[in-house]
């Protein structure tokens, strides 16, 4: 039997208490990422429980080299699209680099303008640390926080680079505080990125809260995977806890490639894809061309 929710039984809005409710029964929680109206849609259809507006964005389809330079402006942007085409799963935006380091005020003025331009339901920021005192500044304002810890890919020099996290029994350790702090600080899930299986299992008794993997083994509450990779759109070397469910470059290449073809050989537009006018219409239409002013002759004035 599938695990896929019927397409024609209407699905509840997901909430951060049916999330918990989830988490409570050990019914896995799918998170995608999406970042414009299709993928929203796309996600919406399969039944997705999160779509996460990730600043992943910022490679995956603004062509950045990393995270770090996508704008406020830009993921607004991104996160509107997103919310146009999503109506069941719960929406949450990342918070991009250098919007909400600086000051709970900081923070919670950025939190409140993806909210108030977006409609998003809730926001994630990276790393323990400082962002525990924003985390609890934005919830205090009222809305939902999801943090993330790990490999944290806005301070991914700092930790250094795109390598697993926790690898040692103190970075375990850190690693667990200040997941445990970012819960007490009210976040309402955390994501765990490129942990070992380990690692999660040890720290995941002490977290009330969903814990969503992306690389950090079974032993999650669920997983998220960026949509581009899931999907096999972008042609990079996936990490290593990429699955690829689908090889969509190819398929597009293949597909763009034959229209070029069809457009060069002229096999397209075939008659088909054209309108038609009316033969009287026509008729007149020839009579009018060949009585009218020849060309670039200037019209005669009356
Ligand atoms: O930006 C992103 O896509 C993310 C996920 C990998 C969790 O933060």
């Amino acid at each position: 039997m599938s695990a896929r929710p019927e397409a024609s039984a209407p699905r509840q809005k997901v909430s951060l208490t049916s999330l918990a409710a989830q988490k409570r029964r050990a019914q896995p929680i799918v998170m995608v990422t999406a970042y414009d109206y299709p993928s929203a849609q796309i996600a919406e259809a399969a039944g997705v429980d999160i779509v996460l507006v990730g600043d992943s964005g910022a490679m995956t389809v603004l062509g950045y080299d990393s995270t770090v330079p996508i704008t406020v402006d830009e993921m607004l942007v991104l996160t509107s699209a997103v919310r146009r085409g999503l109506k069941t799963p719960l929406l949450v935006a990342d918070l991009p680099f250098g919007s909400y380091e600086v000051s709970d005020e900081q923070a919670v003025a950025t939190a409140q303008r993806f909210v108030k331009t977006t409609g998003c339901d809730a926001v994630k920021i990276e790393r323990g640390g400082t962002t525990v005192d924003r985390a609890r500044a934005i919830v205090a304002a009222g809305i939902p926080v999801m943090g993330h810890v790990g490999l944290t890919p806005q301070t991914a020099v700092a930790i250094g680079g795109y390598r697993s996290q926790g690898r040692t029994a103190e970075d375990a350790l850190e690693l667990s505080r200040s997941a445990v702090a970012l819960q007490e600080a009210g976040c309402f899930a955390l994501v765990f990125e490129a942990i070992p299986s380990e690692v999660t299992k040890a720290v995941m008794p002490k977290l009330d809260v969903p814990v969503i993997g992306i690389g950090a083994g079974p032993g999650t509450d669920g997983q998220v995977l960026v949509f581009h990779d899931l999907l096999g759109i972008w042609d990079g070397q996936p990490a290593r806890f990429v699955k690829r469910y689908a090889d969509l470059r190819t398929e597009m290449v293949a597909g763009v490639a034959a229209y070029a073809d069809d457009v060069r050989t002229g096999a397209y537009p075939g008659p088909e894809h054209g309108y038609s006018a009316d033969a009287d219409e026509m008729a007149r239409l020839r009579a009018l061309l060949d009585d009218g002013p020849a060309q670039n002759e200037a019209p005669r004035l009356p």
